[in-house]
Order: structure tokens, then sequence, then C-alpha cells
């Protein structure tokens, strides 16, 4: 158990809640999920599961229909071939993480991920045994993995390497360039690829590509997307994940072993969102993109803090280094306690998130607003830098 890492979100939750309970006004920016309630269209799909008696078991592995949407999703809108039989549907996209990284590594094994990166990456990997090494995203790269850097990470133990495309925490878009020379080395090196694509739909600039598109990727690569985010439907706990032959029966046996199956008319309600696309998923992704240019202009006019427009995701990552605390951890506790805005380290991500907070902009363009004068306001009563910094 002493391997195993957290979500800091949830703890810096707890502590912001706790000063609301004694009377403080605080402005949430702290956790990834959707201020967004779940369309009406896909609630009314759940509850009509329900009512015709969905309230059984379902293999493992899914409802069929449910796994057959899902190929036939990802094949339209990301140009994925898939079949069915290999869509593991699970509760939540989370424990795709899990299930994969307990099959693939072992003792000794080694596995990539990136820093700044979501921290069940690294958390998972070490729980498996196998040694965690971080690939390092910079902001002079527009946190984009210097490829050249990866080369000399991968060793002959190497054995799986985490993407996570648009990325959490820093909304970068990995270039399509990138991609391919990253599918490159995992050929090369014999790599499995776990690629995260939960933000996948939520991409402003640019276009996402899945890797699993390359040739020769789709028998190395395990595809994890889900319904928390693109449908605001995190408390329902729905996702998947697409896996190569080999993986489909060991992973099936995990979710037997572990929760038997995702809730029946949580899949149901999954098969109409991906069916319908309810036409509100557009609308948020516009105002997400609202929301993304107002909070980068808001915070780059904060003297001290440089703030990047990210391709994708919901999040920001500003810069804070130039005002001069001591690091990135006691800066997000004294905007708590001080502004009353509750944000993440960027050490939160990884060691290379030092110097960084994140913030989540699934908040409304008000909130966001406030947040961001109360930030500036308190930055405004730091002590002056010494000069010469
Ligand atoms: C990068 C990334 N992957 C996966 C997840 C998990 O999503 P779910 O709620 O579907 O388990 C999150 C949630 O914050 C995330 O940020």
């Amino acid at each position: 158990m002493s391997r195993l890492g957290t979500e800091t979100a949830f703890e810096v939750l707890a502590k912001a809640r706790a000063l609301e309970a004694k009377g403080r006004d605080i402005v949430h920016l702290e956790i990834g999920e959707p201020d967004f309630d779940t369309p009406p269209s896909i609630v009314a799909a759940g509850v009509a599961a329900l009512e015709r008696g969905e309230t059984h078991y379902t293999p493992s592995a899914g409802v069929i229909e449910l796994r057959e949407a899902i190929a036939a999703y990802l094949r339209a809108r990301r140009g994925v071939s898939v079949d069915p039989a290999q869509v593991i549907v699970t509760p939540g996209a989370k424990p795709v993480m899990f299930y994969a990284l307990l099959a693939l590594l072992d003792n000794g094994d080694e596995a990539i991920y990136p820093d700044p990166g979501f921290p069940i990456y690294s958390s998972m990997i070490h729980f498996s045994g196998a040694r965690g090494v971080p690939l390092p995203l910079r902001e002079r790269n527009d946190f984009q993995p210097d490829l050249d850097e990866l080369r000399r990470l991968v060793t002959d133990r190497t054995k799986v390497l985490v993407l996570n495309s648009p990325n959490n925490p820093t909304g970068a878009v990995l270039s399509l360039d990138a991609i391919r020379e990253i599918a490159r080395i995992a050929r090369e090196r014999d790599l499995w690829v776990l690629t995260d694509e939960i933000y996948g739909e939520l991409v402003y600039d640019g276009e996402h590509r899945s890797i699993a598109r390359e040739e020769g990727m789709s028998e190395r690569t395990i595809l994890l997307d889900g319904f928390s985010k693109t449908f605001a439907m995190t408390g329902w706990r729905l996702g998947y994940g697409v896996f190569p032959k080999p993986l489909v029966d060991p992973v099936t046996k995990l979710v037997t072993n572990s929760v038997s199956c995702t809730a029946t008319f949580v899949q149901r309600a999954g098969a109409a969102a991906l069916s319908t696309r309810p036409p509100e998923v557009d609308r948020m992704v516009a105002e997400f993109r609202t929301r993304r240019d107002a909070i980068v202009k808001g915070l780059g006019a904060v003297p001290g803090v440089s703030c990047r427009s990210p391709h994708g995701a919901f999040y920001v990552f500003p810069n804070i280094t130039a005002l001069g605390l001591r690091n990135s951890a006691d800066a997000a506790d004294r905007i708590l306690d001080e502004a009353g805005v509750a944000t993440l380290a960027g050490t939160c991500f990884g060691s290379e998130g030092e110097g960084y907070l994140r913030l989540s902009y699934a908040n409304s363009l008000p909130n966001l607003e406030k947040a961001v004068s109360r930030i500036a306001d308190w930055a405004s009563r730091l002590a002056p830098l010494p000069t010469g910094r």
C-alpha cells in the first residue's frame, strides 16, 4: 500500500469545503469535472432502462450494444478501426489504467509516463511493482515531449509508454509529428502504449489524433476513454478501454474479479449518448473555449503570472515562478487561504510541475472572473521581489 499514490484534487476539495463550513466563500478551480449537468436525453435513457427492469448484471466486458456503439463512434469521430470484441466497458475511465497496468507490468519492468501528468499513472505503475520513468513536458517546448529524450529513456526493460493528449494538466495536444515519431519508437522498441484520450473531444485549436491510427499501432495500443468529460457524466462512472486482442481475456477477468460489470442502466445511458451525441455536447465545448480565452487573458494580466493558451482539455497551467514564492504547494495553499480560490500546485502532477498551478475552468464565467480578480488582488499585496530577479 505504501507504493500507492493519490489524486490531490480530492484533498484540496476537502480543505476548501472545510473553509466553506467556517463561512468562507471559495471559488472552486481545483476539481476537473464539467459544471454542466448530464444532457437530459442521456438521463432519460438511463431512467428508461431502469423502468424497463434493466436491474441485473451484464457480461463483464459490457452489453454488446454499447460495445458496438463505442466501436462505431471511434471509427466515425477518430478514424480508429475497432472490433467491438476489443472494447471493455468499465465504471469510469480510471479503472482502465488500473487494469491495463496491472495486466502488463511486473516487478523490474519500467513504464514511461508524462510529467506533469495525471497522478494515477505513476501511482499505478509503482503499485504494480514496476519502475516509473517520468517523461518531462516542458513549457519551453510547448509542453510537447522531447523525442530525443524519450528515445534515451527507453531501455530494454521498458514495457509501457503512457500518453495523454489533450493533456491534464497542461492542456497541450500532441502534434502529429510527435505522434508519428512516438509510434515509430514504440514499434522499434516493442512497447505497449496506453493512450488516455479522455479529453479527445475537448480540443479548441488544431486536431486530436489517436496514435491507434498509426501503422502497426492497433496491436500494441490500449485506448482509454470515457463519458465523464465529453458528456458531463462524472458521477455515473462510465468509461472504456480498447485492448489488443491478447489482452481482452485477462482484462475481462480483472473486471470479473473486481466489479463484475458496470451498472446496467449506466451502460444504456452511455449507448444513447454515443448514438445521439446530444447538441449540448458542442455547446459545452464552445463554452469551454470562451472560458479558456477569458481565464488566459485574465491571468496573463496579473503581474508575475504568465499563462499559455492551452489547445485542449479544461485546464490552464500558469507559470508563477515570477511571484517569488517558496514553491507551488505554498502558492496553492496561500491562494486558497488568503484569496479564497482553490487551485492545485503543479507538483500534484509530478516534479516538473514546480513553478506552476493548475486551474480548472470547468466553472462559470462569473466565477472565473471572480477567481482571477481575487488572485490579482492577492498577488498585488505580496511583498515586492528583491531587485535583480
Ligand atoms: C487524464 C485523465 N484521465 C482519466 C480520468 C478519469 O476519468 P473518469 O472519471 O472517467 O474515471 C481523468 C479524470 O480527471 C483524467 O484527468
